[in-house]
């Protein structure tokens, strides 16, 4: 297995809207990035991930861009992305930016022009077909409700939009296009930013016929058997990767939606030389049922555990996995799969922590993780602020499918808002992120979880999640070791091994409140073991086959 620095880091996530605000505009800034550097170099981590800051109107917080090169407004300046750039690597944390070029805003140049005649130089940098009949080019849905077409009265045509109608679709088969996103990808690396991670970009190319869907719950057609993983999907990667990013020393992610993990080993193996990783979400989308994440249902330890080893056996000998449990566009990690509840938020982020950290795969931390932050859920639908959620709501009510109560439930649960509240950093009014109003309100959890009380109290999530980071640059084997599932069927505890160069760890996470009691498989032996991390006091038994664990129980061991 080739090394790799990008293998041994550990990414944070930032959601610049949400981060910290440093010009009491109510709006998370670049300069409040800068602000907080100190705080995450403390915290250990290697890469930040910079959810988009280009210049954008804001249909969908930033992933709808109207000019590549420069920044948005609220967020600052050029000379302040290039200061945050610096101080960052000062302190030998790179950046990852996003890099969102399945689609730009409408009001981008490209589009303005694009539309502005059939014979626009820029035409086919989109996706525009006639209709059919009077109605759209085929039925697909968009992402955000209703068609993925839209009408555009001057040319009698439609263009296409996976997202919202602000967010038109380029065409990738226009080598044009391509060349120019090649080159602004070249001008940031010029900049020397470390990498990017790839919004939708498996939806890139589409099949050329643009066949109708199956019929679907929403009244549309289900396009993604057309779009996902499309014809010339891994032509164009592999293009990308021999104009721009083998030029340089980038880690590369690709946002893959309904990828899998045959997929993922040509997106990511190392001879085919496209991207480093990829996010997929079959782990995350467990318990989801008929209207997928808007009708959540309990979900099964041994579905997730099921998932997670298909992955982490698949891509063990080619390509690499991507490891999170959160981002901003899903719910908080503890109020998703361990227990939000004050007698357990704590122990069930830092047992959160270990699985993951103890995964084979390069880890991803969410702004706010490492703080122990968990969902929000506000009473009324006027105080959430996500397109999806808001599109979701209108649409669910008006067809009759879902009560607003109960499509309420469903945004408190699974909406993006949960993760897009901002970062309590102090019990200071507004959670010490603005000195403004917010633009979404502050958890009111904030005086109890925040940046400032863990970084006090020695027991904390913090300094847990420091403790891990701290751990993987110590031992290789948590980067390369080789992972193995025990106890399969069991649907409390999450056990596996790694193994590098005879050297073993036993991972031991307990996903439930209650105390399961289990054996350890032949073959493993705790006489003589060390214990390197736990979230409980582990006495002088440690060295005993551990039987039962206590609610939310992690433990790492090193065998002997
Ligand atoms: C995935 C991004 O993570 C999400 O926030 C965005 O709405 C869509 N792609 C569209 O860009």
């Amino acid at each position: 297995m080739d090394r790799a620095w990008w293998k041994e880091s550990v990414v944070y996530q930032i959601y610049p809207r949400s981060f910290n605000d440093s010009n009491a505009d109510g709006i998370g800034d670049i300069p409040g990035i800068t602000q907080k550097l100190d705080h995450l170099q403390d915290l250990g981590i290697d890469v930040i991930w910079l959810s988009p800051v280009y210049q954008s109107p804001n249909d969908d917080n930033g992933y709808d861009i109207s000019n590549y090169r420069a920044i948005m407004d609220e967020f600052g300046t050029m000379a302040d992305f290039d200061e945050m750039l610096e101080e960052a690597h000062k302190r030998d944390i790179r950046i990852m930016m996003d890099l969102v070029v399945n689609h730009t805003s409408d009001e981008h140049a490209w589009f303005v022009e694009s539309r502005e005649a059939k014979d626009s130089s820029k035409r086919d940098y989109y996706i525009w077909r006639p209709g059919k009949g009077g109605e759209a080019p085929n039925n697909w849905g968009s992402f955000f409700g209703g068609s993925a077409w839209e009408y555009d009265d001057a040319s009698d045509e439609y263009y296409l939009h996976l997202f919202s109608k602000k967010q038109p679709d380029l065409n990738w088969e226009h080598p044009e296009l391509r060349r120019d996103v090649y080159e602004m990808m070249n001008f940031w690396l010029n900049k020397g930013v470390n990498g990017f991670r790839m919004d939708v970009v498996n939806f890139i190319s589409k099949d050329q016929n643009f066949p109708d869907g199956e019929m679907t719950g929403t009244g549309y057609g289900d396009g993604n058997p057309y779009f996902v993983n499309g014809p010339r999907i891994h032509e164009y990667m592999h293009e990308m990767n021999q104009e721009v990013l083998s030029k340089a020393d980038t880690i590369t992610v690709g946002e893959m939606p309904n990828v899998g993990v045959e997929q993922a080993k040509l997106y990511t193996g190392s001879e085919r030389e496209e991207l480093n990783m990829v996010f997929h979400f079959e782990h995350v989308d467990v318990g989801s049922g008929e209207y997928g994440k808007w009708s959540p249902q309990p979900w099964k330890l041994t579905d997730l555990k099921t998932i997670v080893t298909t992955w982490q056996e698949g891509l063990e000998e080619k390509g690499w996995n991507s490891l999170y449990w959160s981002n901003h566009d899903q719910p908080r990690a503890i109020s998703r799969f361990g227990n939000d509840s004050e007698a357990f938020r704590v122990i069930s982020g830092k047992m959160l922590a270990t699985c993951l950290h103890m995964l084979k795969g390069t880890p991803y931390i969410y702004q706010g993780e490492e703080i122990g932050m968990t969902n929000i859920a506000f009473e009324s639908i006027e105080e959430y602020r996500d397109i999806e959620s808001l599109n979701a709501y209108k649409d669910f009510t008006s067809r009759g499918t879902m009560s607003g109560d109960e499509v309420m439930h469903a945004i408190h649960e699974r909406g993006r808002d949960n993760a897009r509240t901002p970062v309590q950093w102090s019990a200071e009014d507004h959670a010490g992120f603005t000195t403004g109003e917010p633009w979404i309100a502050v958890n009111p959890n904030y005086k109890q979880i925040n940046a400032e009380a863990v970084l006090a109290d020695p027991d904390s999530v913090y300094h847990y999640y420091k403790r891990l980071i701290k751990l993987r640059k110590q031992n290789p084997v948590i980067v390369y070791g080789k992972y193995q599932l025990l106890l399969e069927q069991d649907e409390q505890i999450y056990a596996f091994t790694r193994e590098l160069d005879g050297e073993r760890l036993l991972v031991l996470c307990n996903f439930s409140q209650e105390e399961p009691a289990f054996a350890l498989p032949e073959g493993i032996d705790l006489t003589g073991s060390e214990v390197l991390i736990s979230n409980y006091e582990v006495g002088g038994e440690a060295g005993l086959p551990a039987l039962k664990l206590r609610p939310y129980e992690a433990r790492v061991y090193r065998l002997n």
